[in-house]
C-alpha cells in the first residue's frame, strides 16, 4: 500500500504535496519522490523518508503549481531510486504515480518492449506510463487513451498522471485502492487519504470503483470505465488537522493510546436506531459469519465470545484471507460483519465480495468514512476514534470493542447503561505507564515473550503478543493458556517473560494455575490483574470493575504500553514499524 497525492491549483504544488507525502507516511515509507511540471516535468525521488529525501533533494523548492507524489510500500521491485515513484514514459511524455498491483505487469511489459519502450525500474507501476503513452499516440484523444489503458489493466490500482502536452490537467483513476479528490478555494487536491489535504480542506469527493477524474483549473470531469459521464457531489469529512498532530507525545502510537477514553466516549455515542437494526439482522440469522484481519480479527474473536455469552448466538470467526474455507457456507441467508478499522484491507474487501456472490448480507464496523468497505455494506456503524496514523492499531481497537459491547447489549436485549463508565476505566489504568515502562525495560533483551489468557481474555492476549511483535519486533506468541501444557510449555525457560492476563473473573484461577506451573520452569511472570499474587514477579494493577465482562478493553491498554515501550527500548520508532503499512491494500 502506497499514499498517492496530486495538487492543481494557485500555489506552487511541491511544498503541499511534501506535507501531505509526510502525513500519509504510514501507508508506505521506504521511498517517495514528487513530480512538478513548469514548461517541463520536474522530477525528484529517492530510497527513504520523506524528511530525509527533501534534506537531499529540496523537494519543496521544485517549481510548477501543478504536480503529484508518491510515498512507497514495496511490492514489486526493491526499494531504490529508480523503483521510487514517479515513473515515466520513454519520451518523459507521461509521469505517473501509482497505489496498488498491476497483475498483468509481465505480459504487458513483454508487449510494450516489442513496441520499443525501454524500462527503467523492475516496478509493475511503470507500465502505466508506458501504456498511457502508447495509447495517446494511438487514440489523439484523453478519454479514448484512458479507456483503452484502463481495459488493459488487470489488478488493483488507483494512480495518478499528467500529460507533457497536457499539463493542465490532472488524471485520476480508481480500481479498487481509494482515491479521493479534495475540493480547496481555486484548488484542487487527488489523494488515497483525506489526511493528504485535510488541512486545506474538508470537501471531499470519493471515487467509486472503475472510475477516472479529469481536474483542471476550473473543474471536475467524471466518467467510468465504460466512458459513461459520472455526476458526483462532495461531502464534507468530520476530521480536522488537529487529528493528525502528535501534540505533546513523541509518537502518534502513544498519543492514540492515550486518546482511548475520549475515542470510547465518541464511539459510544452511536444512533441508537442504527444500533438496534444492525443487532436484528444479526439476531434474525442463523448463519452468521464475523471476519477481519490482523487486530479487527482479535476483536472480532471477542465478539464471537461475548454473542455466545450474552445472546446465546453461535457465530463463525474467520480470518479474511481464509475465505476459501468458509465461503461454502455462505448463502442468501448468511450475515457477514466484516471488521476494519481502514475499510481498504484488501483481504477483508475480498471476503466480502465472495459472501456479496452468495447473497449474504453485509454489515461492518469501520473507523475510515467512505471507505470502500462503507461502499459494500448495508450497514455500517463507525467507530469514532479519528484518524488513526500509527501502523500499530491501539485506539481502533478498543473503539471496535467498545461498539461490540453495545452491540452485543443491544442483540441480548438488554440495556447498554453498562458502558457509561468505560472511558474513566480506561483513564484510571493509563496510570500504570510509567510502571508498565520500567517492566518493559527490565524485559527489554527478552527474545521471546508469551501472553496467555483464558476465555474473553484469550483474543486481549493474542492482540498483546501483536503489539510486542509488530512493534519491538520481538517473537511474541499469544495463546490459549490451557494450550501451555500441550506444547509451548516446552519453550519455557529461566527468565523467560509470560505476560498473565488474569483478571479477577471466572478464569482467575485456572488462569493463576498456570503462572504456577510457568514459575517452577523458571518463567517470570507478569501478572495483569486487579490485586497482586505471590506468583507475579511483575504485578500490573487494573481497576476494579464492576462489570467483570469488561475487563478485555482495559486489560489491553498496559498490553500496547509495554509494546510502545519494549520498542522505545530498542530504539525503533514505534510509528514506522518495519516491513509493515497502516492497512494492506495488496492480497
Ligand atoms: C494492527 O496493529 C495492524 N496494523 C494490522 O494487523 C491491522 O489490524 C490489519 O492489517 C487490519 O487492518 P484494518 O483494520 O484496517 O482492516
Amino acid at each position: 500500500m502506497c499514499g498517492i497525492i496530486g495538487y492543481i491549483g494557485n500555489e506552487n504544488a511541491s511544498p503541499i504535496i511534501f506535507e501531505a507525502l509526510k502525513r500519509m507516511e504510514y501507508r508506505g515509507y521506504d521511498s517517495a519522490g514528487i513530480a512538478t511540471f513548469d514548461g517541463d516535468f520536474i522530477i525528484k525521488k529517492g530510497a527513504g523518508k520523506v524528511k530525509q529525501l527533501d534534506e537531499k533533494l529540496n523537494f519543496s523548492q521544485m517549481q510548477g503549481t501543478v504536480g503529484i507524489g508518491h510515498t512507497r510500500w514495496a511490492t514489486h521491485g526493491n526499494v531504490s531510486e529508480d523503483n521510487a515513484h514517479p515513473h515515466w514514459s520513454c519520451k518523459a511524455e507521461v509521469v505517473v504515480v501509482h497505489n496498488g498491483i498491476i497483475e498483468n505487469y509481465n505480459g504487458l511489459r513483454s508487449f510494450l518492449v516489442t513496441r520499443g519502450h525501454k524500462f527503467k525500474s523492475q516496478t509493475d507501476s511503470e507500465v502505466i506510463a508506458h501504456l498511457l503513452e502508447e495509447a495517446t499516440k494511438n487514440f489523439g484523444d484523453l478519454k479514448e487513451a484512458l479507456l483503452s489503458t484502463v481495459a488493459s489493466l488487470k489488478g488493483s490500482y488507483s494512480f495518478l498522471a499528467i500529460l507533457k502536452d497536457k499539463p493542465e490537467t490532472l488524471i485520476a483513476v480508481r480500481k479498487d485502492a481509494p482515491m479521493i479528490v479534495g475540493v480547496g478555494k481555486n484548488e484542487y487536491f487527488l489523494a488515497s487519504d483525506v489526511l493528504a489535504f485535510i488541512d486545506r480542506t474538508n470537501s471531499a469527493i470519493f471515487l467509486d470503483n472503475r472510475e477516472i477524474a479529469l481536474v483542471t483549473r476550473t473543474g471536475l470531469t467524471f466518467f467510468d470505465f465504460a466512458g459513461a459521464p459520472v455526476i458526483k457531489s462532495p461531502t464534507t469529512v468530520a476530521w480536522e488537522i488537529g487529528d493528525v498532530s502528535k501534540n505533546q507525545f513523541l509518537h502518534y502510537t502513544l498519543k492514540e493510546i492515550h486518546e482511548q477514553p475520549t475515542s470510547i466516549r465518541q464511539t459510544l455515542m452511536q444512533e441508537q436506531s442504527e444500533i438496534a437494526r444492525f443487532a436484528n439482522t444479526i439476531r434474525q440469522t442463523k448463519n452468521f459469519f464475523i471476519t477481519g484481519c490482523g487486530t479487527s480479527y482479535n476483536a472480532g474473536l471477542l465478539l464471537k465470545y461475548l454473542l455466545a455469552k450474552k445472546a446465546k448466538i453461535r457465530s463463525d470467526v474467520f480470518l479474511s484471507s481464509e475465505i476459501d474455507q468458509h465461503k461454502d457456507l455462505m448463502n442468501r441467508d448468511a450475515v457477514l460483519l466484516a471488521i476494519s478499522q481502514s475499510g481498504e484491507t484488501a483481504d477483508v474487501l475480498e471476503a466480502v465480495t465472495e459472501a456479496k456472490s452468495r447473497g449474504a448480507t453485509i454489515l461492518s464496523i469501520v473507523n475510515v468514512m467512505g471507505s470502500s468497505l462503507t461502499r459494500e455494506s448495508e450497514l455500517t456503524l463507525f467507530t469514532r476514534c479519528g484518524p488513526e496514523v500509527g501502523v500499530a492499531a491501539t485506539k481502533s481497537f478498543t473503539s471496535q470493542v467498545a461498539l461490540l459491547y453495545l452491540i452485543s447489549s443491544f442483540v441480548a436485549s438488554r440495556s447498554s447503561n453498562d458502558l457509561s463508565g468505560l472511558a474513566s476505566s480506561i483513564e484510571q489504568v493509563l496510570g500504570v505507564e510509567k510502571l508498565v515502562s520500567d517492566i518493559a525495560a527490565k524485559y527489554v533483551n527478552a527474545n521471546d515473550f508469551y501472553f496467555i489468557g483464558r476465555g474473553d481474555h484469550y483474543p486481549v492476549a493474542i492482540e498483546g503478543a501483536l503489539k510486542m511483535k509488530e512493534l519491538s519486533y520481538v517473537h511474541a506468541e499469544g495463546m490459549a493458556a490451557g494450550e501451555l501444557k500441550h506444547g509451548t510449555l516446552a519453550l519455557i525457560e529461566d527468565g523467560t517473560p509470560v505476560v498473565l492476563v488474569n483478571p479477577p473473573d471466572e478464569t482467575y484461577t485456572p488462569t493463576l494455575n498456570n503462572a504456577m506451573e510457568l514459575r517452577s520452569r523458571g518463567a517470570k511472570i507478569i501478572g495483569l490483574s486487579a490485586t497482586n499474587h505471590p506468583s507475579y514477579d511483575e504485578f500490573i494493577p487494573l481497576p476494579k470493575l464492576q462489570l467483570k465482562y469488561l475487563y478485555p478493553i482495559v486489560e489491553v491498554i498496559p498490553l500496547q504500553l509495554m509494546a510502545y515501550y519494549a520498542a522505545i527500548g530498542r530504539k525503533l520508532d514505534p510509528d514506522y514499524p518495519r516491513n509493515l503499512a497502516k492497512s494492506v491494500t495488496v492480497i
